[in-house]
């Protein structure tokens, strides 16, 4: 399999340094670029925000997510040495990852097997859940 270019899904949750960790590795190992994916999540419907006025509160919201995936991106670097690229996207997570994996189709996913909720005696979290059910791409599930 050709590793190219590798989709490392970040939620900013306690698994994501291990997720980060692995697609380093991999992607060090493997010579690929790695494109750092953060889903901010959509809860007001897009009207209601337009009516609201609460795109402030997204632009705010995008502005610390484009900091803390930075961040991210730039220990990446320093640690193995591999190209980073980060991309902010807005929806439903499960949703807007698998639009992006099959608009993009990069040579796999990563994603972590909880996230926020973090219930570990279930399986996997929902979003990495319905990714693996669904991705057109190879999905590794972090644990
Ligand atoms: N908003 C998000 N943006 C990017 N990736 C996400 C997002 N939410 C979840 N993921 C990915 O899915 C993994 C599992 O999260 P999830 O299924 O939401 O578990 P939980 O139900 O515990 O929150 C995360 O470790 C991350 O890789
Ligand atoms: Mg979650």
């Amino acid at each position: 399999m050709e590793l190219k270019r590798i989709a490392v899904c970040v939620d900013f949750s306690s698994i994501t340094p291990k997720v980060v960790e692995w697609a380093g590795e991999e992607a060090k190992r493997f010579g690929a670029r790695v494109e750092l994916i953060h889903v901010i999540e959509e809860t007001i419907p897009r009207l209601a925000q337009e009516m609201l006025e609460i795109h402030t509160l997204y632009d705010k919201l995008k502005d610390v997510t484009k900091r803390r995936l930075e961040d991210l991106k730039e220990d990446m670097v320093k640690d193995y040495g591999v190209e980073v690229e980060t991309r902010i996207l807005r929806g439903e997570p499960f949703d807007a990852i698998l639009d992006y994996l099959e608009e993009t189709s990069p040579d796999l996913a990563v994603v972590g097997a909880h996230g926020k909720k973090g219930v570990k005696r279930i399986l996997l979290g929902s979003t990495s859940e319905k990714v693996v059910r669904k991705s057109p791409v190879s999905v590794t599930v972090i644990k």
